[in-house]
């Protein structure tokens, strides 16, 4: 079974795909962590991100794998972990361009489904339900008002509350990358749409392994 899970940054999708996988006993993708290791080797490799081309940044994407864990994957760039590394600023700043470019999206979705074979999986990005799963027997598409979506992340990073002016920053630059991404940022028509705007993680979690156990049954 898939368990597709899109939607723009900050949505909450990895955390709760993480914490959906655990609640069924499936495995997490997370697709924006190959995205963002492309970005990382390719960050290595130097010179100016605005002069990157399609096929040096394919060049560097075979060093980049994802080793698997009891639940989910590791991302590697020459077999190291890299998980800090693909989370950091200058990732997050060149990592839409490398999204953008029509090799490296055939490249990570053949990853993502070369990881996901062979087991029950809950799988995040922004084009699972679309392009890479079709025919996910559950898709989800996770929306929040951007002001509520840079608090969490906010609050996740600094773990204190953040001021007016430190969310109001941060809703900008979110707003920002939205744009950036929003071409690759696409609602399933099949999708099920849930704002998690007045909702705590928990019961977004909740919402979605009920619906993943409904499905499990009605294809009983
Ligand atoms: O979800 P994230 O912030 O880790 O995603 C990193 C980047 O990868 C972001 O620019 C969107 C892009 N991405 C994508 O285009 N398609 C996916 N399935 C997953 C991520």
């Amino acid at each position: 079974m898939v368990v597709a899970i899109d939607g723009p940054a900050a949505s909450g999708k990895s955390s709760t795909a993480q914490w959906v996988a655990e609640k069924l006993g499936f495995r997490h993708v997370d697709s924006g962590s190959l995205y963002r290791g492309v970005t990382a080797a390719r960050l290595r490799a130097g010179g100016s991100p605005d002069e990157w081309s399609e096929p040096s940044v394919l060049a560097v994407a075979r060093q980049v794998s994802l080793r698997p864990t009891e639940r989910g994957f590791i991302p590697l760039i020459h077999g190291e972990p890299a998980d800090g590394e693909i989370r950091g600023g200058e990732v997050t700043r060149e990592v839409s361009r490398v999204a953008r470019m029509p090799g490296v999206r055939e490249w990570v979705n053949s990853e993502v489904r070369r990881a996901a074979a062979g087991s029950d999986v809950v799988v995040d990005g922004r084009d699972i339900g679309t392009a890479v799963f079709p025919d996910a027997q559950l898709k989800i598409f996770l929306v929040a008002d951007p002001w509520e979506r840079a608090k969490r992340r906010l609050v996740q990073r600094l773990a204190r509350r953040p001021t007016d002016a430190e969310v109001a920053e941060e809703t900008e630059r979110l707003v920002q990358r939205d744009a950036r991404d929003s071409m690759q940022t696409v609602q399933a028509r099949d999708a099920i749409l849930i704002d998690t705007t007045y909702l705590t993680q928990a019961d977004q979690v909740e919402r979605i392994v009920a619906l993943a156990r409904g499905v499990g049954k009605r294809d009983r």
